[in-house]
């Protein structure tokens, strides 16, 4: 480890682990991790070329830190940046940044880093599979989606024309910083989307952490960084232990779809315009809970909670019109974790308890019309 540390970092960072024997990796979560960039990627990989990753939104705010830590840790720094949004998750810019790559002269030894929220993240972490056929790959997550989600876990990939998603890799990262700090820049909107999914963690997986969130809801939204750093933190545990247990997505890591079967047909009916993907997994958990009731699975208590959290924090909980009938049924169908004709649907038992139910998709859809 390269010690001293130019600027002033993290109180008291925490770190989690995920236990992926040679390919285990930290987490590292706190108030300026993004200023011990340097001396942490020194730790785990040769100074040289280091390429960082970014978009002009988030290059403009952090880019200029990332960078100086680097140096000072003494890396030579290349970037290569991707214009913001989602539509540009695709394959033409993954060949323009091996194109970048190629100039720079990157080499098998080569670490690229990641600066941004999930956009950013899946798609450098698809480059970094795949260019050599796989160099080292660091997560730096600027949103709070990216943070609790998207960077742990080793999903990296872009979006083709029919669909989300569709091209990808499992490919860990070698590290992951989580700077609670640069929270403060993202907009509200996006804030709340990666709330719901720190809620999800909560249903499935922690009623602690569910009712932790319900407690403190007014200063997570005034974005407490201790409070933050906790949740983060909390998050991250919950997720690794999940991936330890099934890295590919065999069988138990499904649990992290609660609420997204309904939400990737309302994302896709709604044109992925209407609603922020953690929204459409708020519709989607609230629906799922509401199945879960009707089923039997779960006491009415439990969709109340669910519901008034959700709400609470500002977000929506009601199938939109327009995501019902055929059309429904047909989305939910063509979704690519169909397999003979049903879908493992997650359903809620009791917050912080949830399994799945082998379920057709005329019968899910029947329960957005109920
Ligand atoms: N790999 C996985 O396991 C996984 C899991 C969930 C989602 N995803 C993917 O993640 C993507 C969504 O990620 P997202 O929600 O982070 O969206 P995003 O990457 O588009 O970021 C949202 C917006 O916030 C901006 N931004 C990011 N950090 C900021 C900051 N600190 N301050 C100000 N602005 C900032 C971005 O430039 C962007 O405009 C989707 O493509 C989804 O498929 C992947
Ligand atoms: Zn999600």
């Amino acid at each position: 480890m390269t010690e001293p540390r130019s600027t002033p970092a993290s109180a008291d960072p925490a770190t989690v682990q995920v236990g992926l024997g040679d390919r285990a990796y930290s987490i590292v979560i706190g108030t300026g991790v993004l200023d011990e960039t340097g001396p942490q990627l020194a730790a785990i990989v040769r100074p040289g070329l280091a390429v960082v990753v970014s978009n002009p939104t988030v290059g403009r705010l952090y880019r200029a830190r990332v960078t100086a830590s680097l140096e000072a840790a003494g890396f030579r720094v290349a970037g290569i940046e991707i214009p913001d949004g989602e539509e540009h998750k695709n394959l033409a810019w993954v060949a323009f940044a091996y194109e970048r790559l190629i100039e720079a002269h990157a080499e098998r030894s080569t670490p690229v880093l990641a600066l941004g929220g999930g956009v950013i993240g899946d798609l450098a972490g698809f480059v970094a599979a795949t260019y050599l056929r796989g160099v080292p790959f660091v997560q730096v997550p600027t949103t709070l989606l990216a943070q609790v989600d998207s960077s742990v876990g080793g999903k990296t990939g872009v979006n083709l024309p029919a669909g989300k998603n569709l091209i990808g890799a499992f490919y860990q990262p070698r590290l992951v910083l989580g700077d609670i700090g640069v929270l403060q820049s993202l907009p509200r909107r996006q804030f709340l989307a990666g709330l719901a999914e720190v809620i999800k963690y909560g249903v499935i997986l922690d009623a602690e952490l569910f009712a932790l969130v319900e407690a403190e809801l007014d200063r997570i939204l005034q974005q407490d960084a201790g409070l933050l750093r906790r949740i983060v933190r909390r998050c991250c545990e919950l997720k690794a232990a999940v991936v330890e247990r099934d890295e590919r997505e065999s069988d138990h890591r499904a649990i992290l779809n609660f609420g997204h079967t309904l939400a990737h047909a309302v994302e896709t009916l709604t044109e992925y315009k209407r609603f922020l993907h953690g929204e459409a997994v708020a519709i989607g958990m609230a629906f799922a809970a509401r199945l879960s009731r009707a089923r039997g699975l779960c006491d009415e208590t439990t969709v109340e909670r669910l519901v008034a959290l959700l709400t609470r924090a500002g977000l929506p909980v009601a199938v939109p019109p327009d995501a019902a009938g055929p059309a429904l049924v047909l989305a939910i169908e063509t979704d690519k974790k169909v397999a003979g004709g049903k879908v493992k649907f997650v359903c809620v038992e009791a917050i912080g308890r949830s399994r799945f139910e082998l379920l057709a998709a005329d019968v899910i859809a029947a329960q957005a019309a109920a």
